[in-house]
């Protein structure tokens, strides 16, 4: 492995907070950032370095925050600026940076570059955003789709043409190849980072640099030079931590974006793990089982890809996608066992874990009985769009209940007390009724808790730079149960075995293993102390041994 520039975010981990969904301080349903601050002390016991924040930016909350309407100020209902900025203050005074949700791939509808937009072809901010005129037809310009249903075009009555729209109708597209609209974005940027932001999470920045007329919405071929024109004009100076999310990235891009030498980002979210268990046709609302050796050809080939050059952000879970321990661990009788293997998993590859709010209490995926209840606008739109196309109520739910957003946006489950302990009101979501056994509260009290295990991997990350630095090779690839590798860093090496299902196991014992100075660094059973004839292992047993 070639030496690499040793970055001060490398052995950090990210706690993700949505904070509509954390903790509401002040009794509306809605979660604040007063309720956020309220938490920082539950933060820093947990060990983490970085909060990425959601956006709380002013919004009229079409796509809850990710529809900006100003991005120098706070929506009302998560409090103020001088809010968010105590809350920087506070959380740097933990060691705790904050990463700011930089969603600048379209704004809201109400944002008002776009309401001066619509006022005329001649206006100075038409071409913030992307208009062509109507098809032949009268139609939409062509048949692009939004990823929230529907077209991907909105017509505007007043000037007779349309605008794009990759997501709802109330997130137009802004036109990147404007330099206009680079300059304020970076301006925009500056203002956050002399705030002492820590970085930021980018928003389908992969979209950033579409090509509109040839329908090449991802990976435009300007995005590379977008990239490095902001890098340089705004965090690239600062040493930040930047994470773009990136569904269309492969390996290849992969190292475009995160090649230290270009200048680009830190690295990127890629979601091909994550993809594993959608249908290929219908995605992710017709689900297949999770298949294991599919997931780990897909790890290991991310792991691999970037080992020499670039670098892997890790995660199970955010706010998009369903529970962790309900999509890849089992959520029933072994949930505990199999959220730690989890947790063990995420934090010995090489890479920046991301937490997702509630994954360290292996929180699960709910199950509302009536469509009323879901509140996301993706599964409400899909809901319509593909129940009108032939899928019937109850195929959509399973779809929802497996794939769908809200599943990972219940409110935060604090303690047993009415609504968990995250408001005193009525929450904007349903709670997830099993909060009387899944808590924090609970989870502090509790030893053994999954908590504690999070708390001790995200420590060991600092202890160990072997789980930062050292190199990873898949063992047993063929194996359907088992996900095991080595690290090897300096001279020492690092064994790491997951049983990813329910059934006790018989390995033989890796070659790997004759090198055990006797460590076991990590279990979610009894620790293993010996060197045995042959490794058995318990329902998803994981351990790391050193
Ligand atoms: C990705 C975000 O994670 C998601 O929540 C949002 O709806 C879309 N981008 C549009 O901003």
């Amino acid at each position: 492995m070639k030496a690499i520039d040793k970055k001060w975010w490398h052995n950090a981990v990210v706690y993700q907070i949505y904070p509509r969904s954390f903790m509401d301080a002040n009794g509306d349903g809605v979660g604040d950032l007063a309720g956020i601050i309220s938490k920082l002390d539950y933060l820093q016991q947990l060990g983490i370095n970085l909060i990425w924040l959601s956006p709380v930016y002013k919004s009229p909350m079409d796509d809850n925050g990710y529809d900006i309407s100003d991005y120098d100020d706070i929506a009302a209902e998560f409090g103020t600026m001088a809010e968010m900025e105590q809350l920087i203050t506070e959380a740097k005074a933990r060691n705790i940076y904050i990463l700011m949700d930089l969603v600048v791939n379209h704004t809201s509808d109400e944002h008002p570059w776009f309401l001066e937009a619509k006022k005329g072809k001649d206006n100075p901010y038409r071409e913030f955003y992307i208009w062509r005129k109507p098809a032949p037809d009268g139609g939409p310009p062509n048949d692009y789709r939004s990823h929230f249903g529907g077209s991907g075009w909105a017509y505007d009555e007043a000037s007779g043409e349309y605008y794009l729209h990759q997501f709802s109708v109330r997130q137009p597209d802004l036109n990147w190849e404007n330099p206009r609209v680079q300059e304020e974005i970076h301006a925009m940027m500056n203002r956050w980072l002399d705030k002492g932001i820590g970085g930021f999470r980018m928003d389908v920045i992969d979209l950033i640099g579409k090509e509109v007329d040839r329908q090449i919405m991802a990976n435009g071929k300007h995005l590379h030079v977008l990239l490095r024109q902001m890098n340089a004009a705004t965090f690239g100076p600062r040493d930040s931590l930047t994470v773009g999310e990136a569904w269309s990235a492969t390996p290849e891009d992969a190292l475009l974006y995160s090649d230290p030498e270009r200048q680009e980002l830190s690295m990127v979210f890629q979601f091909e793990h994550i993809k594993q268990t959608w249908d290929e046709k219908a995605g992710k609302w017709r689900s297949r089982p999770f298949d294991l050796p599919r997931f780990k050809a897909v790890i290991d080939k991310w792991q691999t890809a970037l080992a020499d050059r670039g670098w892997n952000s890790l995660f199970w879970s955010n706010h998009d996608l369903p529970r962790a321990v309900s999509k890849f661990g089992n959520d029933g009788e072994f949930r505990e066992v199999s959220a730690k293997m989890l947790a063990t998993a995420l934090h010995c590859l090489r890479g920046t874990p991301y937490i997702y709010q509630g994954e360290e209490i292996g929180m699960t995926n709910v199950r509302y009985s009536t469509i009323e209840e879901y509140r996301d606008i993706e599964s409400l739109n899909f809901y319509r769009e593909l129940i009108a196309g032939g899928l019937t109520h109850d195929e959509m739910m399973t779809g929802i209940y497996a794939n769908g957003r809200d599943n990972a946006r219940t409110p935060m489950q604090w303690d047993d007390s009415p609504n968990s302990g995250f408001t005193t009101g009525m929450p904007w979501l349903g709670v997830n009724p099993n909060y009387r056994d899944i808590n924090v509260a609970q989870a502090l009290a509790e030893p053994d808790s999954i908590l504690w295990h999070y708390q001790k991997l995200v420590a060991l990350r600092k202890q160990h730079p072997i789980l930062v630095y050292g190199d990873y090779q898949m063992l047993f690839a063929e194996h359907p149960e088992i996900f095991a590798w080595v690290r090897r860093y300096e001279g020492d090496t690092l064994l790491v075995v997951n049983n990813f299902f329910g059934n006790h196991i018989t390995l033989p014992v890796p070659e790997a293993m004759q090198a055990w100075h006797g460590e076991c660094l990590i279990s979610n059973y009894a620790p293993r102390d010996q060197l045995a004839v042959s490794l058995e292992l318990q329902p998803y047993e994981s351990f790391a041994l050193l």
